[in-house]
């Protein structure tokens, strides 16, 4: 059987980005015949510094943009973090597994690092070995992620192997798949078609909130840089034209269209014609999900009270697979 496991950190706000390439396929996997299990990741996101009222924020929030989504707790799992305790535990027994030069070779350390590696945390160092930590504590075969987050997943595959290997454990942990698929596995910056979109950039014009309003999507839309030649009516007519293909995949993943249905239909257009159609079809996406989650913020003892019964859930499958780790690396338990 498959089991999914995914995590978004409450790190500001959630961006279309996030949305097409993770959280919108979350949802659609939950209606298939699979366990999934979903987690905002709040022990993640302190590897760089996190205001701590903002960061209780942040993750109901973030809870409350999952349910939004249509995320459904009576079909999927839905918990934060640190109230798993076995995520740390199993992540410490990873640092002892994953080697350094595994980890300098990860590209999202050293773009967030950046020049001034002597300052960073060392938790942001080793924030790969706590993802691999979520990803095997659940045995999860199968990890919906975007494009950023595949080398990581990879890093995933490799701990499994070395613990296994090391441990004479050939089977224990599976080898996850990373599930990267649809037309918005890297949404791009609406300021620079070489950049993706992220909740980190310091321009809110480059990307879409998903607590933006009409006006506000409208605007950035409307402002997005894009070349001056009218869409083309194929594929092959977006080479070399990251911005014009970005806008296309969006369009295409809001609209559940394929990329060449959406050129069919919009080839030959001004960009002057395609953007007020992307920005109508992003708020008619956007604005539920927007009005669903101030509803839900009005009430948030209720997303503790469901993050809670999801972190009960979780450590039920968690705990026995910590247990047999322990057991396997030679851990006494006596009580
Ligand atoms: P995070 O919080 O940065 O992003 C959450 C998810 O959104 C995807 N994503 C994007 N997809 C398409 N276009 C974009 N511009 C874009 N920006 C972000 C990410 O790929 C991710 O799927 N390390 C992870 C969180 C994590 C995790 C895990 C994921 C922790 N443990 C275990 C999977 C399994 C992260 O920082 O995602």
């Amino acid at each position: 059987t498959r089991r999914i496991f995914s995590g978004v950190q409450p790190t500001g706000n959630l961006t279309l980005g996030n949305y097409l390439g993770a959280v919108k396929r979350f949802v659609e996997m939950q209606d298939q015949d699979w366990q999934t299990i979903y987690c905002v990741v709040d022990l993640h996101a302190i590897t760089v510094w996190q205001d701590p009222e903002q960061l209780r924020r942040a993750t109901r929030e973030l809870a409350a943009a999952f349910l939004a989504c249509g995320l459904d707790p009576a079909r999927s799992i839905l918990f934060n973090q640190s109230q798993v305790p076995q995520h740390a535990q199993l992540a410490w027994i990873f640092n002892c597994v994953a080697r350094l030069g595994w980890l300098n070779r990860m590209t999202q350390f050293k773009d967030k690092a950046g020049k001034d590696r002597e300052r960073v945390s060392t938790g942001l160092y080793v924030y790969p070995n706590l993802m691999a930590a979520d990803i095997l504590l659940y045995h999860a075969t199968h990890v919906p992620v975007g494009e950023d987050q595949k080398q990581h997943v990879e890093l995933t595959r490799d701990i499994a192997a070395k613990f296994n290997n090391d441990y004479g454990v050939p089977d224990f942990f599976p080898m996850p798949e990373p599930v990267i698929e649809g037309t918005a596995t890297r949404v791009m910056s609406l300021r620079d078609g070489t950049k993706k979109m992220s909740k980190s950039d310091p321009s809110d014009m480059s990307r879409i909130n998903l607590t933006d309003d009409a006006d506000a999507i409208s605007q950035k839309i409307r402002k997005a840089r894009t070349d001056p030649e009218p869409l083309p009516s194929e594929m092959d007519g977006l080479e070399g034209r990251a911005e014009a293909r970005n806008l296309v995949n969006i369009y295409a993943a809001l609209s559940g269209l394929s990329p060449e249905a959406v050129l069919a239909e919009h080839g030959g257009k001004a960009f002057s014609e395609f953007k007020p159609a992307l920005a109508d079809l992003t708020v008619a996406s956007i604005s539920p999900i927007s009005a669903k989650m101030r509803e839900l913020m009005g009430d948030v003892a209720e997303i503790d009270r469901i993050l809670g019964r999801g972190a009960d859930q979780a450590a039920e499958i968690a705990e026995p697979i910590l247990a047999k780790t322990y057991e396997i690396v030679g851990m006494v338990r006596s009580r």
